[in-house]
């Protein structure tokens, strides 16, 4: 068999080539299973850090340790075929120096076999998206709600409302696509300056929270599935999971308590012999017939 997977995946200058054509569509995943399921749908799928809030019960991304996004990220890697898997740098893996954002994310590409990363932040992680794109680690650069720095925004804040903070914002685009991100995430951005950015710079905006004129949109798996117990305004509900869950469990809890499960289908049989051998009792045995 060719060591080559008959499927290309994307890279991410191919998403960078979408500017301004058909909008890219994205997700979050953290599992492999997942992951199979939505891969032929999306253009790149994201490792987020967010899964330390989705799947491990923390407040925040701030306490995500690099081996728990190397862990999901290569559960994801394995799960997929053709999209894209960019894999988040967590809180403190990246911002000392541009050394270090390059011997973590070298570690975290070699060890997941992601395609690139994303980090936080705009101006002040300019120089550290310069050095790893010179040195072959694709960026994806993320800025307006950066929630990494939660603690210094004093909460989840949506950015640019104010007409005053767009200067920042907009520097902060421009640096990050000047110093050679292939694209930018714009989060939790008032509609009129994610509009104002996407026209300025010529990389890619994947919005989430900052309106439908980015050149394309993220969401984080669970909360359009309705698996989050309390979305953001600009999720929408694409899925109703979480009751779907709850249905299925109670009457798996009914059909045990009363006896109903497992039923014989779901039973395996003793082998019946016959003049010709061994015959399977039961069609229905599905992991075989031991
Ligand atoms: O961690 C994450 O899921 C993200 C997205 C919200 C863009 O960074």
């Amino acid at each position: 068999m060719s060591a080559q997977s008959q499927v290309r995946r994307l890279t991410a200058p191919d998403i960078t080539k979408r500017k301004g054509g058909e909008a890219i569509v994205s997700l979050t995943a953290y599992h492999a299973h997942t992951a199979r399921i939505i891969d032929s749908y999306v253009d790149f799928l994201l490792v987020g850090d967010s899964l330390g809030m989705v799947m491990h019960g923390y407040e925040s991304t701030v306490p995500v340790p690099l081996e728990l996004m190397i862990m999901h990220g290569s559960a994801v890697v394995r799960g997929s075929s053709r999209a894209l898997v960019i894999v988040d740098m967590p809180f403190g893996s990246y911002e000392e120096s541009p050394q270090q954002a390059f011997r973590n994310a070298a570690r975290v590409m070699k060890e997941t076999g992601c395609g690139a990363i994303k980090i936080e932040g705009g101006v002040q992680m300019a120089e550290t998206v310069d050095y790893l794109s010179d040195r072959g680690i694709p960026v994806m650069a993320h800025i307006g709600l950066t929630p990494q720095a939660v603690n210094v925004m004093g909460g989840f804040k949506t950015q640019g409302r104010d007409k005053s903070e767009w200067k920042r914002l907009e520097a902060d685009a421009k640096a990050v696509s000047d110093a050679g991100a292939f694209a930018v995430v714009l989060e939790g951005m008032a509609e009129l300056l994610a509009a104002r950015i996407t026209r300025q710079i010529p990389i890619p905006t994947i919005g989430i929270g900052a309106s439908v004129e980015c050149d394309g949109q993220i969401l984080v798996l669970e909360d359009m599935l309705g698996l989050s117990p309390h979305v953001p305004k600009f999720v929408k509900i694409y899925g109703q999971l979480g009751a779907a869950i709850e249905v299925a469990v109670r009457n798996y809890a009914e059909e045990v308590r009363s006896r109903a499960f497992p039923a014989p289908e779901n039973t395996y049989e003793m082998k019946q012999k016959t003049a010709t051998g061994v015959k399977r009792a039961s069609k229905n045995t599905k992991f075989g017939s031991t």
